[in-house]
């Protein structure tokens, strides 16, 4: 029987990810690890989605150790592992290393898009940090000859996304009532995807992306954070009952982020071409589908930004 190891099972794009590999490959045992700790001499892995990351542009200004730790090291010790339980028995077998766009920089003329071949131009501890893991990924294709395969993929949201983020923090703060804080003028542009298509496509890359290679995954839907952060606010007035253009009133204009990368583009036509992946949800729908979650799961948005998880979100709030 097949077993694959995901990582990162319990994060935001992880848990839809392995929902989704358990509904549809029941047949696949599969085993959600969420800190790193070597399972691989209890289970023979035939495949390994390495999504663990920390993953918070604002974090790693002011932690970018914790990003090193977690997502450089964590990563090499995750390729150790595969391959010496691997070693010599490397066919049929799979590390897919999950990873983002961020790693290319920044882009300025509207008219160009990340693809595979973008050279590397990590602005941001978390993006160094995401594309050195990266390149050590590369590193053990090319040395050890580890069957891998990365993908690169834009802004995610939907369900059970953490409410530091953009689209949920904006949620949690209309619900509340509390300031919108936009970064700078509002101006930087994002692609987005619902999390459901990322993971529809890490499916489609696990079993038919080609070892060696990478793969971006986009949803070919960009948007100024400030017309999104309208958007919501309209969408979020008519769920609530409030009066067109409530919502908006909160919209608050804050210091800008370090560094802030000014516009992120993903050209899928790789993906969509060679393995015939394509976004399913339309940004309208995603966007409706993820604001009547987050009204029905209001316990999970508490739970999240109180006890523990607390002091560090207040903390991030108040250096805004
Ligand atoms: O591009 C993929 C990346 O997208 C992933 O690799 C990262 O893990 C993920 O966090 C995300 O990075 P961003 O920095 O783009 O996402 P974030 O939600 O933090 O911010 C989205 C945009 O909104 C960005 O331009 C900063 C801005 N922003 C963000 C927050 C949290 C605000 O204006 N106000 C805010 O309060």
């Amino acid at each position: 029987m097949p077993n694959i190891l995901i990582t990162g099972g319990a994060g935001f794009i992880g848990s839809h990810v392995v929902r989704r590999f358990v509904t549809q490959y029941p047949d696949t045992q599969i085993v959600n690890l969420d800190a790193l700790t070597n399972l691989f001499n209890q289970y023979d892995f035939t495949g390994v989605i390495h999504l663990a990351a920390e993953s918070h542009v604002d974090r790693s200004i002011s932690d970018p150790m914790a990003f090193v730790v977690t997502n450089v090291i964590g990563t090499v010790n995750l390729l150790n592992a595969a391959r010496t339980a691997w070693k010599g028995r490397e066919a049929g077998r799979r590390f897919y290393h999950v990873s983002t766009d961020e790693v290319y920089g920044e882009l300025h003329d509207p008219n160009e898009f990340f693809v595979e071949t973008t050279k590397y131009d990590p602005r941001s501890p978390y993006s160094a940090s995401k594309a050195s893991s990266d390149h050590f990924v590369r590193a053990y294709h090319n040395t050890y000859k580890l069957p891998v395969v990365i993908s690169n993929c834009s802004n995610n949201y939907g369900p059970n996304h953490f409410p530091e983020k953009l689209i949920p923090l904006m949620i949690n703060n209309i619900r509340h009532n509390k300031p919108l804080p936009v970064y700078g003028k509002g101006e930087n542009v994002r692609d987005w995807l619902y999390v459901e298509d990322h993971a529809r496509a890490i499916d489609v890359i696990y079993h038919q992306g080609i070892n060696g290679e990478t793969y971006n995954i986009g949803g070919c839907n960009e948007w100024k954070n400030i017309d999104l952060v309208h958007l919501l606010c309209n969408i979020m007035d008519e769920k609530l009952g409030r009066d067109t253009g409530t919502s908006a009133q909160l919209i608050t204009y804050v210091t800008d982020r370090a560094g802030h990368d000014l516009r992120y583009a993903i050209d899928p036509a790789k993906l969509m071409n060679n393995l015939g992946w394509k976004p399913s949800v339309t940004f309208e729908e995603g966007l409706t589908k993820t604001v009547e979650w987050y009204l029905t799961h209001q316990d999970w948005l508490d739970d999240v930004t109180s006890g523990h998880y607390q002091h560090y979100y207040e903390g991030m709030y108040a250096t805004r």
